[in-house]
């Protein structure tokens, strides 16, 4: 992949954490410590009550802000749910679809994923598409089936065109918010296959265009070699978002082994 062109992406996932003021603050501190010169794409995800509060501090800066969900329908009786134009009016440009916390404790199917993906795609939000397999999968030797059915389901209905707006998150279940990460091999070789999944799906130009972010216990100190591995293209982290120096160097990872900008 030495001609790869993706552009590095680095997405802070706030979860449930944090009032306005902190997160506000948050916001500022990874602004003021961003290089100006950076040149790969930086994405904070607070939680929907702290949208407005995030939005004003990154106004004219560099930093993209995302729901961390969305909703399928654009408006109705749907109670304690966000339509995407929602989203928009609040400052959003992407969203974070099907997280494994979404899927696992509020029980979404990938027909439903499916359903918010389209619904993202269709209101100009860039969908942060997450999969990932469990630890009993892996375990079972069913990692490569539950990656292939997750995108299949995901990317249903979904044209290349659509989906080249798409970007994919890896996390696999067992390194979230565990300490454990997946070794740099471990995440590589998912990667690999899920870009021979969307080859299949949309072909070769599809598959190496779209950006594949790695999830589960991204860290300061080991976001350098995940980072080095060809088809690991950013990172969607949890935990060390949280604290501002440590998602700064995250963000400015050591992109020189994989000789990146
Ligand atoms: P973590 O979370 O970095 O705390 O493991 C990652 C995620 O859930 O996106």
């Amino acid at each position: 992949m030495a001609s790869n062109k993706r552009v590095p992406m680095i997405a802070g996932n706030w979860k449930m954490h944090l009032n306005s003021k902190e997160a506000a603050d948050l916001a500022a501190a990874i602004r003021k410590g961003l290089d100006p010169d950076l040149k790969h794409e930086v994405l904070l995800a607070p939680t929907f009550t702290n949208l407005h509060a995030v939005k004003a501090v990154l106004a004219g800066s560099k930093i993209f802000l995302s729901s961390q969900d969305v909703a399928w329908e654009e408006k109705g009786a749907f109670t304690g749910a966000v339509s995407p134009s929602q989203l928009i009016d609040a400052g959003c440009t992407h969203a974070i679809i099907g997280h494994s916390e979404r899927r696992k404790i509020f029980l979404e199917t990938d027909e439903v994923v499916n359903k918010k993906v389209k619904a993202a795609i269709k209101a100009n939000l860039v969908p942060v598409l997450c999969i990932g397999e469990t630890l009993e999968e892996r375990e079972s030797q069913r990692t490569y089936r539950v990656l292939e059915t997750q995108l299949n389901g995901a990317f249903a209905g979904i044209t290349a065109a659509e989906a080249s707006k798409v970007v994919i998150a890896y996390e696999p279940v067992w390194a979230i918010g565990t300490g454990k990460t997946a070794t740099p091999d471990q995440a590589q070789d998912a990667h690999v296959y899920v870009r021979r999944q969307m080859e299949r799906i949309y072909g070769k130009p599809y598959a190496e265009a779209v950006r594949l972010l790695y999830g589960g216990s991204v860290k300061a100190d080991n976001v350098d070699e995940l980072m080095a591995q060809p088809d690991i293209d950013g990172a969607l982290v949890g935990g060390e978002s949280l604290k501002s120096d440590k998602f700064l160097r995250v963000i400015h990872f050591q992109a020189v082994l994989k000789g990146r900008v």
